[in-house]
């Protein structure tokens, strides 16, 4: 019989980079390198050839439906960003829904329960369970200070051994955010998310691995849904926007629907940066689109763990004084 030894054990050396050892928050999840590989995974496992995706989400979610030649639908949503399901979902067919903004997680189990081939988006919802039997992913990046890794639920596994990514390369931006200011490690991040392109479905980076393990994850979701209230409390009755928070849901940003055009912009003068989610919908849809609206109009306040009230305060005002 073929014996292995396990290489040993390095003692001594410098001292290495020091984490806190703590807990995964999905670790019952398969931990990958990307949210678009967990999608491929997903795809390639269930052998589905055709995809409904929403017109407002990422673009970086054809990647896989390009690898694997899957044809794609587009489908619009309506006010309260539910899916506008008017077509057939056949058997080899799947419907992809994004839970936006991690408020959308009663229309995802009312989906889970009516239809057919089911894959949950939950990139902008981390905190949110998967349900049972429905594929579901997540991307970490969008919640947490690392360079990339996901999480995929599914019941049956692709069979094949997954290498381990490597983001040493992708952490510039990361530590420039420490080191110089998060402004200065600006161009990295734009630089280290075109690195997160066309790569093979890998498992989760030991880095990535170890910078989520060190997260105390009750406090950010506190803070998250501490500074979200706050904002609900003084920007709800000018919001388009009807999206109330479930008590359990911990949203990823407070979406500020407005009527009024060039706020965005006047914030970000004022250094609040606020993303636009996302840019590849102004050329996907058609400019009196209710998506196009939601691209252009909606602010997306951050109410992260970096935040507390003071912030959310300094928002508010600069908000009111536009408004
Ligand atoms: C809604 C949504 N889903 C999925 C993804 C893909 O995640 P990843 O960058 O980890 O591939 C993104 C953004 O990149 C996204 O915004």
């Amino acid at each position: 019989m073929e014996t292995q030894t396990l290489p040993a054990k390095t003692i001594g050396g410098y001292i290495e980079l020091q984490l806190n050892p703590g807990r995964i928050f999905h670790p019952e999840l398969l931990p990958l390198n990307t949210g678009r590989n967990a999608l491929e995974y997903i795809l390639r496992v269930r052998q589905y050839n055709t995809i409904y995706l929403p017109y407002y989400t990422c673009d970086v979610l054809l990647e896989p439906l390009h690898k694997l030649n899957i044809t794609y639908h587009f489908y619009k949503v309506d006010e309260d960003l539910d899916p506008i399901i008017d077509f057939e979902i056949t058997e080899k067919s799947c419907l992809l829904y994004t839970n936006y903004y991690g408020l959308k997680t009663e229309t995802v189990r009312r989906l889970a329960k009516t239809t057919k081939n089911l894959i949950v988006d939950n990139a902008q919802a981390f905190f949110t369970k998967p349900i049972q039997h429905t594929d579901t992913f997540y991307s970490c990046r969008k919640f947490f200070g690392v360079p990339d890794g996901a999480y995929l639920y599914i019941s049956k596994n692709l069979g094949i051994s997954l290498k381990q990514d490597r983001s040493v390369e992708r952490c510039s931006h990361l530590l420039k955010s420490i080191d110089l200011n998060i402004e200065e490690g600006y161009t990295d991040y734009i630089e280290n998310n075109k690195d997160l392109c066309n790569r093979e479905i890998m498992k989760m980076s030991a880095l990535s691995t170890r910078i989520l393990a060190g997260i105390n994850y009750e406090q950010c979701a506190l803070i998250r849904q501490r500074n979200y209230d706050f904002l609900h409390e003084h920007l709800s009755s000018k919001n388009l926007l009807q999206l109330n928070r479930a008590p359990e849901e911990v949203p990823m940003v407070y979406p500020l629907l407005l009527d009024i055009a060039g706020v965005k912009q006047q914030l970000i003068a004022k250094k609040i940066f606020v993303a636009t989610y996302w840019p590849n919908v102004f050329d996907w849809v058609e400019t009196d689109s209710f998506e196009y609206f939601l691209t252009n109009n909606l602010i997306a306040l951050p109410i992260d763990h970096r935040y507390n009230a003071d912030d959310m305060m300094t928002m508010v005002k600069a908000l009111n004084s536009l408004l």
